[in-house]
């Protein structure tokens, strides 16, 4: 069985901007206690060292290169960290409401860190596009498959084919087991899975699916170019895979609904 190539490093990544905000933090303590001529003796926490923390870091991230999302983040990290404790303070609501709403993000979003993708949908029209593009019997995996959008009006189109969805967000994935479970007929063909994309080998596939972000599309065309079959496809929803070029090109009217098709090719190791 071939292995699965693991993801790309992002973890350093994450660390990496954690290590600047670190560093950020600890260069405002430092500006805060010389200005204050090491005179006080109690740790400060006020808005205005939040606030100096935050252009400290976005400083850094700029100097380190960091991508621009990232020097938005550190900007408002420190800020928006003392208003949320100052109004929970202020109106008394337990801090389990805060740790609620940590949890129901990360079940709904964890997919954005690991790959690099939040959540949106594709739409019929997607589905309808790529039906025409792929031949009979195919097997395809839709590599971060959220609720199903995608994968549910190609099975009542294709019950040719063999369809896999995985899925790594555990509220997308029960929400699109329901939605499977709820469509009867149609998602006979289709096998609905929990798991990082990333970690399972794609050498099974005749295509991929992807609707992800610029960042992770040339992990992904080595991901398939090292493990797929030579003819296999790739089909990417709004992103194209920079430098490759695609052998079809599905226009629609408004980019994000643009499907890139990508023909794997023999590989040279
Ligand atoms: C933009 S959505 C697309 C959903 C679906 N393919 C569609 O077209 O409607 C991308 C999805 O990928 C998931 N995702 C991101 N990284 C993942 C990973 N490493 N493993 C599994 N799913 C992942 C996210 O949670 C998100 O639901």
């Amino acid at each position: 069985m071939t292995k699965a190539r693991g993801a790309p490093r992002r973890s350093c990544a994450a660390l990496r901007e954690l290590a600047l905000q670190a560093l950020a933090a600890a260069l405002a303590l430092g500006v805060w206690f010389l200005w204050n001529n090491f005179s006080s003796a109690v740790w400060p926490f006020d808005f205005f060292l939040c606030c100096l923390i935050g252009i400290a870091a976005r400083l850094l991230a700029r100097i380190f290169r960091s991508p621009p999302w990232w020097q938005v983040i550190h900007l408002f990290f420190a800020p928006a960290l003392f208003l949320a404790l100052f109004w929970q303070s202020r109106l008394g609501f337990s801090p389990f409401w805060s740790l609620a709403a940590f949890l129901l993000l990360w079940l709904l979003f964890r997919g954005a860190p690991s790959g690099q993708a939040p959540l949106y949908l594709s739409g019929e029209s997607a589905a309808r596009s790529a039906s025409t593009l792929l031949p009979q019997g195919a097997a395809l995996l839709d590599v971060g498959a959220g609720i199903g959008s995608f994968l549910l009006p190609l099975s009542r189109m294709r019950p040719d084919m063999t369809l896999t969805g995985i899925e790594n967000a555990p509220a997308l994935w029960v929400l699109g087991k329901i939605r499977l479970a709820l469509s009867g007929k149609a998602g006979r063909n289709v096998r609905w899975q929990m798991g990082n994309f990333w970690q399972i080998p794609w050498a099974k596939y005749d295509a991929i699916y992807c609707f992800l972000s610029p960042a992770p599309m040339p992990a992904v065309w080595e991901k398939a170019r090292m493990e797929m079959r030579p003819g296999s496809l790739v089909i990417s929803k709004a992103f194209p895979i920079p430098g490759i070029a695609a052998v079809t090109r599905f226009k629609a009217s408004s980019a994000t609904d643009t499907l890139y098709m990508y023909t794997v090719q023999k590989t040279c190791i």
